[in-house]
Formats: C-alpha cells, structure tokens, sequence
C-alpha cells in the first residue's frame, strides 16, 4: 500500500516509518508542511496519492496547551479537519490518533470507545474536537485513542526519569494518577494490523496492565540500576502543572483484541524491551 505518514518525525512517526517498511512509505513532517493550512495538507495528500493517510502530526505539549489553546486547537483540530477534507474526494482512508485525555477521569473501570468524553484540560479539549471533525469529514477512518507514550526518539517520561536519577535531582512522582503506560513500537506494530486487516472505527490501544506514574517510575529505576534511589510518593495537588490530568486514564483494549485477535505486550514487558533488557 501507499502510506503518506504526517508527523513521521515524532515519537511515535519515527516508529511507525520502521514498522510500516514493507509497504511504499512517504513522511511529512512541520518543515515540508503546515497542518494547519489547508492548502498544504490537500497538496501533499494530491502529490503523493496515497492509499493511506496516517496522522501522527499534533500538538502535545499538555501544559504548553493551557496557554497556547489556539495553536492546540488549530493543530490538533482544524489540522485533522484540513486532512479529512484533503481525502474527502477520493475517499482516502485516514488513521487517527487521540488520546484518553479526552476523558474526565472519574470512571471506575477501563474507559470504552463509546464511553462519554469530557476532557478537563486543551489538549484533552483540542483532540476531542479533532475527533469529532475526523467523524464529520471522513467515512473512512480509524481512530485510534492511546496513552502515556513513550519511544526511542523523543522527550518522553522514562528518559526524564533515569536523567533525574543520574543527576541525583530528588523525585516526587504522583501515585493518583492511573494508566497504562505505551511503548511507541508497539503501537506502531498494532498500527500495521488496524491498517493491513482494513479495521475502521475507533479502537484504543495501549500496552496491557495499568500502574500509577509512581509504580512506573519506581520500575524505570529499578531496571535501570538505580534501585537505591529514592522516589517521594505525591498526590497531583502537590504537583503544580498548568493543565489538571484525568486520575484514571484506563483504556480497555477489548475491542482491539475481539476485531484483530491480537494484544500488546504488558507495558513491564514493553518497558524492558525499551531499556534493551532480556525479555
Ligand atoms: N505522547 C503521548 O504521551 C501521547 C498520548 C496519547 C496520545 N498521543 C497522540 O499520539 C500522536 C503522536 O504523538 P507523539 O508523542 O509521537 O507526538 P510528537 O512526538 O510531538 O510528534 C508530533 C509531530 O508533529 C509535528 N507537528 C507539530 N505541529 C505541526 C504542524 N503545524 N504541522 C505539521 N507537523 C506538526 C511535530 O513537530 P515539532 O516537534 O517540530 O513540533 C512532531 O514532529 C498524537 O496525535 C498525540 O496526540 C500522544
């Protein structure tokens, strides 16, 4: 297949330009164009006539989008409006990718796709109103909702963790805040099923198991020899951010698992692989 992937500079694009290598891949990324111009985004899809479009472009600086909510919403919005439009024509397929930041939180269970959204910061605000233009714009879509992603290229949690412990800088890491960490490569392998197996619709997808940021910064440690080092256990109200984090950010996988029989790894597995452990 032709697989035009936005955002193939990024966390989780680099991986997905690696898992996706069978197929005829083109990337664009912010230096060859503008999601939020609707011009660029219907020249790139024109140019390069994909079979797929896979948007992994966005902006995901949580805090940053407290302050910058217009550029949140011009991005992570209106950008996804511009591609749907771009492959509204030919009626190109579009993967999508959300994240369980469009919830509240205060589910007792695992969120499920159809479970209501009500985000509580931008960022979570931006992508719902991504979505609900992708549902709008396109017949033919998959959405993907993940998590607490972390990859090999990138800024992300579990290097900031093992450079604070290098650093011998005290952590205080927070225990009310539930989900399930995800390793990018593993996303991007569940990408290549949902892609190739032609699934549409909305699916979450997220390493197996949950742990609270504390537990997974206590396990970063201990698998990277700092075992020794310390970590103060927190509640977010101690935590002073710009945007407020949902407690539970649970997404059930078992629409993923019914439609392509298939799950992740569970995310102390995933971690390991990541830190090029035996696993
Ligand atoms: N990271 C997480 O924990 C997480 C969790 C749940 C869901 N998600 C979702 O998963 C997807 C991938 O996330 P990620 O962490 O891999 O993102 P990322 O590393 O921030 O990559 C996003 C890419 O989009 C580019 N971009 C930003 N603004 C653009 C614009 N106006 N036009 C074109 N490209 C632009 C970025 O360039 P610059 O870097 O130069 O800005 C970057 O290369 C996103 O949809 C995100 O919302 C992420």
């Amino acid at each position: 297949m032709k697989i035009l992937v936005l955002g193939h500079k990024g966390m989780l694009g680099t991986d997905l330009m690696s898992r996706l290598g069978g197929h005829s891949l083109t990337g664009k990324d912010v230096d060859d164009f503008d999601i939020t111009s609707a011009a660029d985004c219907r020249d790139i899809v024109d140019e390069s006539r994909p079979d797929i479009v896979i948007n992994a472009a966005a902006f995901t600086d949580v805090d940053g989008c407290e302050t910058r909510e217009e550029t949140a919403f011009a991005v992570n919005a209106e950008g996804v409006k511009n591609v749907a439009l771009a492959c509204r024509e030919d009626n190109t397929r579009i993967i999508h990718f959300s994240t369980d930041y469009v919830f509240d939180g205060t589910s007792e269970r695992p969120y499920r796709e159809d479970d209501r959204c009500n985000p509580i910061n931008a960022y979570g605000r931006s992508k719902l109103q991504g979505e609900l233009y992708l549902k709008e714009f396109s017949k033919n879509y998959t959405l993907i909702r993940t998590s607490w992603l972390y990859g090999r290229h990138g800024k992300n949690f579990v290097k900031a963790i093992v450079q604070r412990a290098k650093n011998f800088q005290e952590l205080e890491v927070v225990t009310d805040q539930v989900g399930s960490p995800t390793f990018t490569a593993d996303l991007a392998g569940a990408v290549k099923v949902l892609a190739e197996g032609g699934h549409t619709g909305t699916f979450n997808v997220t390493n197996r198991g949950s742990c609270s940021w504390y537990e997974f910064a206590r396990r970063i440690l201990d698998l990277s020899g700092f075992e020794h080092v310390e970590i103060k256990p927190i509640t977010s109200e101690f935590l002073e951010r710009k945007a407020l984090r949902p407690k539970n950010s649970m997404l059930s996988g078992e629409k993923f698992a019914s439609a392509t029989g298939k799950t992740l790894r569970f995310w102390q597995v995933a971690l390991r692989d990541y830190l090029e452990l035996p696993v």
